[in-house]
C-alpha cells in the first residue's frame, strides 16, 4: 500500500514532466527562456564559480580531499556527483560511489523534524514548534539528537533544516518545517540545528535556496515553467537570505537549492545565486543540490555552481536518462566542461565527508525508505531489481522521547487564559472535544507522508514528515491523569452533553498544510481551500462549547497563523493554547501544561491577523495555470510583523506574543559598546588558495563500462559505450557572461557567512528578569532593533535580532540575560556599494527588550543610556 501510494506520487509527478520535445541535455534553453521577468528583476550572470578550499576551517578536510580526488578516474568523480536515480537504492537520494578510497554511496534522506519513512526513530515537534521554544539550546539539542538518529540509520546527508520558505506567505504549505517568519530566528534555528546535526558527523543541507515561498507552481514542468519568485537585492539579504547566511557561517556541508526560479533564472543553474552569492559572497564550502527532479541542465547548471545532481534523472524519472552521469562524462570528454569545473564539484562533496568524520566508522544505509518489510528489492526503480535485506530495523531512539516531550511542551503557547482558568484541578470535571484530541482511526502511520488530516495534528504533510513510532494523543494523557473527563472524539458538537455550571470544556482543533505532491481535502499543499480558517468546522466546534459551557479552553494544532475573531472574545473561551506541531509526545505535552505541572513558556513564531485582509496583497497565494507565474515580492521587507507595524494594523496576537501562569518583571536594562562601529565593516582579506589539479582532459577508458559489469536497467552510471570516440570538440553555445577569469573578491565576502567582521560584537544589552508571580516559570527576552530614524533607507521600525530564555525562575527568583547584537544585526545591505553598511555609524540606534513586539519593557539607546518603557 505505501510502495503503491510512492507509484501513484511518481506517476502524477511524471505526468508534469513527460515531454513531446527530445531530451536536451546540454540545453540552455532555461538560462535564455526569461518571458515575462519584469527588467529590474532579471538574474545576472556570474561566472566562473569559485572554487571550494580556501577558508582555513576547511583546509585539513580540503586536504585530504584533494589527496583522494587526485587519484580518481572521471567515473568516480561523475559517480560522487550524481544520484543513482529515483528508487534506486534504499535512501531517498544516493550518489554513485567511489568503493577504492572507501567512499561509499552517499545517502540523503529526509527531514527537518526527523528521520522519513523508516521505522524506530524519533518524530520530534517540527520547526515551527522549535521556533515557538525560543531556547537556542533546545534547537541544537534536537539538531544533535536528529542527528545521532540519522547516523545510526547510515544516512550521511541529513535534509534540513529547512528556512525557505520563510513564512511570507501565511496560507504556504510548508512553513511549519522552519522555525518561523523572521529571519534571525529561522537564523539561530537554523544554525543552532546545524551545530547539533554535524557534531555527530552528519552532514546538514540547509534548504531551499530561495524564495520558495508558495507550493503551488513551484516545478517546472513541460507545460509550464516553475513560478519565478522576484526578489529585490535588499530584501533578499535582509529577509530571505539572512538564515543561510548564518547556516553558512555555523559551517553547513550541503545547501539544497529550491524548485522555483530566482529573478527568472532557475534555482539549480541560477549562477549569480549560486556562485556570486551563495559561493563568493558567502563564502560556502561545501556542495550545492538540486531539490528532487529540479536538474534542467548539464553543461550549463554544472558551469552555474551546481555540484550534486538529486536524484540524478533528468526530465523523465525512472528511465535512466540524466543530465548528469554518463552525459557529464561525455562533456568532460568533448570539451565543453571545463575538468577543473568537475574537480571541484567532486572536492566540494568530498571534503564535507572527511570534515564530519565519514571516513571513519559511519555505519552503510540499514533501513529502506520504500518498504518496511525486511527482505525487498535492492533498487525499487529498476527494471530488474536484485531483492536483499533492506530493513534491519535498527533502534535509533535513545531517550530522545524526553527530549521530544521537552520541545513540545516548551513550545506550547497560551494566548488567553481569563481568570487564571489554567491550569486546571486534576480532580475537575473535563468534558473533551474534536477529533484532534484522538488518534488516526486507521492508524498512526496509515497517510503516506502523513497525508491526511485525522486525529490530532502532529506535523504538517509531505517530504518534512515522520513516522510516528507511537503517539500518545491528548485523549491518552488526559486519561492518564483525570478520572473525571469525559470524551467525544468527534468534530461535530454532540446532542446530548450535559454541561455543569464548573464543568471545563476542552475543545481541540487543528489547521493542516503540506507539500504539493499531495492534496489533503482540496489544499494542494498550500492552504487554498482552508484559507486561515480552522479545519473540519473547527470554529463551530469550539462557538457550540463555548454556547454550552461556561468554561472552554481551545487547544489549537496548527502548522501557521489561523484566523480566530469568531470565538476570541467570547466571554466563556476563558483560554486559548497553541501547541503547533509537537511530534509524537502530543498528549503528554499538552498535559504538563494543562495540568500545570509546567509553566507555558512558548511565544508565537509569528503573527496572527485579526482577518486574513489584513495582509498585503502581494503575499496572497498566486493561482495561475498557464504562463509563467511572475511572484514579486513588492512588499519587499515588510512580511509578518514588519508590515503590521508599518501598516498600523494591531494583530490579534504579536509576534513573540506568550503568556505564562506566573508574570515577569523586566528591570535593570543595561548596555555596553564593545566594538565601535564605522559605517562599512573593515576591508576583507583576499581569498586563500583553493587546491587545484592538472586539467587535462582523461582518456575516455576512464568511463568505459567496466569488465564483466552487472549493470542494473535504468540505474544512472558513469560509463559510456564508446567512449573513446568522443573528442574535444568547440563550438559549445556557453551562456551569456560566461568568462573563466575569476571574478574580483566581493566586497562583501571573506569567510564563511562573509565578512567575519559582520559578526563583531556591536553591543551587548542585558536585563534583569524576576518571577514575580506565584509560580515557577521562564521567561523570554526578545531584542529589537530600531535603526536611526533619519537612515535614508527605509526599514521596518523594529526588527528582531537577539533572544534569550531564563531558567525556571522560581517565585521571587531573578535571573540576568546577555544579548550579543552583531555589526550585521544593525547593519542594511546597501545595494550599491554592495555592502552592509550601518548607518550613522550606529548613532542612533535603538534596541528595545520585550516579551513580544507588542510588549516592549525596555530601550537602550546606542552610545546613551536604557530605561525602562512600560
Ligand atoms: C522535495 C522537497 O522539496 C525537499 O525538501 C526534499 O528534501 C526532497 N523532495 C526529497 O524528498
Amino acid at each position: 500500500m505505501f510502495f503503491t501510494i510512492r507509484v501513484i506520487a511518481l506517476l502524477s509527478l511524471l505526468a508534469t514532466r513527460v515531454s513531446t520535445s527530445v531530451v536536451e541535455p546540454f540545453g540552455v534553453e532555461h538560462l535564455e527562456n526569461r518571458a515575462d521577468v519584469p527588467d529590474n528583476f532579471r538574474s545576472p550572470p556570474y561566472y566562473p564559480t569559485p572554487k571550494g578550499g580556501w577558508v582555513p576551517a576547511w583546509e585539513e578536510a580540503y586536504a585530504k580531499a584533494h589527496a583522494v580526488v587526485s587519484k580518481m578516474t572521471l567515473a568516480e568523480k561523475v559517480n560522487l556527483t550524481t544520484g543513482t536515480g529515483f528508487l534506486m537504492g534504499p535512501c531517498v537520494g544516493q550518489t554513485g560511489s567511489a568503493p577504492r578510497f572507501g567512499i561509499p554511496r552517499l545517502c540523503l534522506q529526509d527531514g527537518p523534524l526527523g528521520l522519513r519513512n523508516t521505522d524506530h526513530n524519533t518524530a520530534f515537534p517540527a520547526g515551527i514548534s522549535v521556533g515557538a521554544t525560543f531556547d537556542k539550546k533546545l534547537m541544537y539539542d534536537r539538531g544533535r539528537a536528529m542527528g545521532e538518529e540519522f547516523r545510526g540509520k547510515g544516512v550521511n546527508i541529513h535534509l534540513g533544516p529547512s528556512v525557505g520558505p520563510l513564512g511570507r506567505k501565511p496560507r504556504a504549505g510548508r512553513n511549519w518545517e522552519g522555525f518561523g517568519s523572521d529571519p534571525s530566528l529561522q537564523a539561530v534555528g537554523a544554525a543552532e540545528t546545524i551545530k547539533g546535526v554535524q557534531s555527530t558527523g552528519v552532514i546538514a543541507t540547509v534548504k531551499h535556496l530561495v524564495g520558495n515561498e508558495q507550493e503551488m507552481y513551484r516545478m517546472t514542468n513541460v507545460v509550464q515553467r516553475a513560478y519565478s519568485a522576484n526578489i529585490d537585492d535588499r530584501t533578499l539579504h535582509e529577509l530571505y537570505l539572512w538564515p543561510f547566511a548564518e547556516a553558512v557561517k555555523a559551517g553547513v556541508g550541503a545547501v539544497m537549492m529550491a524548485y522555483n526560479d530566482v529573478n527568472g533564472s532557475a534555482s539549480s543553474q541560477n549562477s549569480k545565486l549560486i556562485s556570486g552569492i551563495l559561493k563568493d559572497e558567502l563564502g560556502f564550502q561545501g556542495f550545492v543540490m538540486t531539490d528532487w527532479y529540479a536538474h534542467l541542465s548539464g553543461v550549463a547548471s554544472a558551469l552555474a555552481g551546481l555540484d550534486m545532481s538529486m536524484p540524478g534523472d533528468g526530465s523523465i524519472p525512472l528511465t535512466g536518462s540524466t543530465y548528469w552521469g554518463g552525459e557529464l562524462s561525455s562533456s568532460i570528454l568533448n570539451g565543453s566542461l571545463p575538468l577543473e569545473r568537475l574537480n571541484d564539484m567532486v572536492t566540494r562533496i568530498v571534503a564535507p565527508w572527511f570534515k564530519f568524520g565519514q571516513d571513519k566508522d559511519f555505519p552503510l544505509p540499514n533501513f529502506s525508505a520504500y518498504t518496511q518489510n525486511a527482505e525487498g528489492l535492492l533498487y525499487p526503480g529498476a527494471l530488474f531489481s536484485p531483492r536483499g535485506i533492506v530493513n534491519r530495523f535498527v533502534n535509533v531512539q535513545g531517550d530522545h522521547h524526553k527530549l521530544a516531550r521537552v520541545i513540545a511542551r516548551e513550545s506550547i503557547t497560551l494566548l488567553k487564559n481569563d481568570d487564571d482558568l489554567l491550569p486546571l484541578g486534576r480532580n475537575w470535571t473535563l468534558k473533551v472535544f474534536g477529533t484532534d484530541a484522538g488518534t488516526n482511526p486507521k492508524g498512526i502511520n496509515s497517510c503516506t507522508d502523513k497525508g491526511c488530516n485525522k486525529g490530532v495534528l502532529t506535523m504538517g504533510w509531505g517530504s518534512g514528515s515522520a513516522n510516528l513510532p507511537y503517539l500518545v494523543t491528548p485523549e491518552d494523557a488526559i486519561r492518564n491523569i483525570s478520572k473525571n473527563a469525559e470524551f467525544h472524539i468527534t468534530d461535530r458538537f454532540p446532542r446530548n452533553v450535559e454541561a455543569g455550571p464548573d464543568d471545563v470544556a476542552i475543545v481541540f482543533v487543528n489547521a493542516d498544510s503540506g507539500e504539493n505532491y499531495i492534496s489533503v481535502e482540496g489544499n494542494p499543499g498550500d492552504r487554498t481551500k482552508a484559507e486561515l480558517k480552522l479545519w473540519h468546522d473547527g470554529d463551530e466546534l469550539i462557538e457550540a462549547a463555548a454556547n454550552k459551557f461556561s468554561n472552554v479552553v481551545v487547544v489549537v494544532h496548527t502548522v501557521g497563523p489561523i484566523t480566530m475573531e469568531r470565538w476570541i472574545n467570547l466571554p466563556s473561551v476563558k483560554s486559548v493554547l497553541f501547541a503547533h506541531l509537537p511530534g509524537q509526545e502530543a498528549g503528554n505535552s499538552v498535559t504538563d501544561i494543562l495540568f500545570g505541572d509546567f509553566s507555558p513558556c512558548g511565544h508565537l513564531p509569528y503573527t496572527i491577523p485579526k482577518a486574513e485582509s489584513d495582509y498585503p496583497d502581494s503575499v496572497s497565494l498566486i493561482n495561475q495555470p498557464f504562463g509563467q507565474i511572475q511572484d514579486t515580492f513588492s512588499e519587499g521587507l515588510f512580511v509578518d510583523y514588519r508590515h503590521f507595524q508599518k501598516a498600523n494594523i494591531t494583530p490579534r496576537y504579536h509576534f513573540g506574543y506568550g503568556l505564562s501562569y506566573t508574570t515577569f518583571n523586566f528591570t535593570e536594562p543595561a548596555m555596553n559598546t564593545v566594538t565601535p562601529l564605522s559605517e562599512y565593516p573593515p576591508t576583507r582579506k583576499p581569498k586563500g588558495k583553493a587546491p587545484s589539479y592538472p586539467n587535462d582532459i582523461p582518456p575516455g577508458s576512464e568511463v568505459a563500462w567496466p569488465k564483466n559489469f552487472n549493470r542494473i536497467w535504468r540505474y544512472i552510471y558513469p560509463y559510456l559505450d564508446d567512449p573513446s570516440a568522443i573528442k574535444p570538440k568547440p563550438g559549445y553555445p556557453y551562456p551569456d557572461g560566461y568568462s573563466t577569469e575569476p571574478k574580483p573578491d566581493p566586497r562583501a565576502g571573506g569567510a564563511e557567512g562573509g565578512n567575519p567582521a559582520l559578526w563583531d560584537v556591536a553591543f551587548t544589552v542585558s536585563i534583569k528578569v524576576t518571577n514575580t508571580g506565584k509560580k515557577a516559570g521562564r521567561a523570554v527576552a526578545q531584542l529589537y532593533v530600531e535603526l536611526p530614524t533619519d537612515s535614508a533607507y527605509p526599514t521596518p521600525k523594529l526588527q528582531l535580532r537577539q533572544f534569550e530564555k531564563t531558567a525556571t525562575l522560581e517565585p521571587g527568583q531573578s535571573e540576568v540575560l546577555k544579548m550579543e547584537i552583531t555589526r550585521k544585526d544593525v547593519s542594511i545591505w546597501d545595494t550599491v556599494k554592495q555592502d552592509w553598511k550601518a548607518p550613522g555609524a550606529g548613532k542612533g540606534l535603538k534596541f528595545w527588550v520585550g516579551e513580544s513586539v507588542g510588549d516592549l519593557k525596555a530601550v537602550c539607546e546606542a552610545g546613551e543610556s536604557c530605561k525602562l518603557s512600560g
